[in-house]
């Protein structure tokens, strides 16, 4: 479906993400989900871009967006009152199970996890959210996530205090308090995951290059199970452990 709605608020979370507020009435999506975002109404940029639903509520759809290039730049000049072109939502997500779960967030990885944590609120289902960055003025929804979660871990790789990353921080967490986990980030994080090979199921949100996001150019294939899987379509979030990085 294509919509065109009117940003409702605009709010610079840090100095290179910011949120768009928009209002979306009638939709029931799923954490995982997301929304191919027209950059500007002309053709150029000529691809749409993927950005995850970050939260859902009382019809209010919140994107959060990174600024990473030419696109997302254009994105950010867009302000309150404006109308901004959407198609989706797209991907099947996931339905979350009622199990004490563990959510990892590396980076913007934040957003669709986000999203999965006020759902995961919502069911009553009780959970650790573990947040790394770069450095600390990089964390963006932090006061959000304390209090959404029963348990928050916020890391940096050039902080102060805590320092390390996600994978490096989930080392030192007891496993045996949790059933399954949820995590997204850049592709080196959800790798780095998969080595580990611990004993919980991780479910990866997966944020590759998109091309057509919806089904047709097969440009996000991944190798899932021994088969080819559209990330668009089939996913974006797969088992970890069933994914085929090629290294
Ligand atoms: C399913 C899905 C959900 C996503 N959700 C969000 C979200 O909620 N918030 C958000 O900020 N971003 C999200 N992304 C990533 C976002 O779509 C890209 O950052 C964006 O398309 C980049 O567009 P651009 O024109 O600014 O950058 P480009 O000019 O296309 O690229 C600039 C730089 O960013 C890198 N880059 C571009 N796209 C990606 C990508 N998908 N993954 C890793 N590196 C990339 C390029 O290699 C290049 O170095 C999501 C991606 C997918 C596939
Ligand atoms: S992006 Fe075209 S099939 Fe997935």
């Amino acid at each position: 479906m294509t919509m065109t709605l009117k940003i409702q608020k605009k709010i610079w979370l840090n100095k290179n993400i910011f949120g768009l507020e928009l209002s979306y009435p009638g939709i029931n999506p799923l954490p995982g989900q997301f929304f191919q975002v027209r950059v500007r109404e002309s053709l150029d940029p000529f691809l749409n871009r993927p950005i995850s639903i970050a939260s859902y509520r009382r019809n209010r759809l919140l994107l959060i967006i990174k600024v990473v290039g030419r696109g997302t730049e254009m994105l950010s000049e867009r302000n309150t009152g404006e109308s901004l072109i959407l198609l989706g939502p797209f991907g099947k997500g996931i339905k979350p199970k009622k199990k004490k779960s563990l959510l990892l967030a590396g980076g913007i990885g934040v957003a669709p996890l986000f999203f999965l944590a006020e759902y995961l609120s919502k069911m009553r289902v009780s959970f650790t959210f573990l947040y790394g960055t770069k450095t600390p003025d990089d964390f963006v929804l932090k006061k959000n996530i304390i209090m959404l979660a029963k348990e928050s871990i916020f890391i940096t790789e050039q902080g102060s205090r805590k320092k390390g990353t996600v994978v490096s921080a989930l080392q030192e967490i007891d496993l045996k308090d949790y059933d399954v986990a949820y995590a997204c980030g850049p592709k080196e994080m959800l790798i780095e995951l998969q080595k580990l090979n611990i004993s919980l199921p991780i479910y990866a949100f997966c944020e590759d290059f998109l091309g057509c996001g919806c089904g047709l150019c097969l440009g996000c294939a991944i190798m899932y199970k021994g088969t080819y899987r559209r990330v668009c379509e089939d996913g974006p979030v797969f088992e970890l452990g069933e994914i085929d990085f090629g290294k």
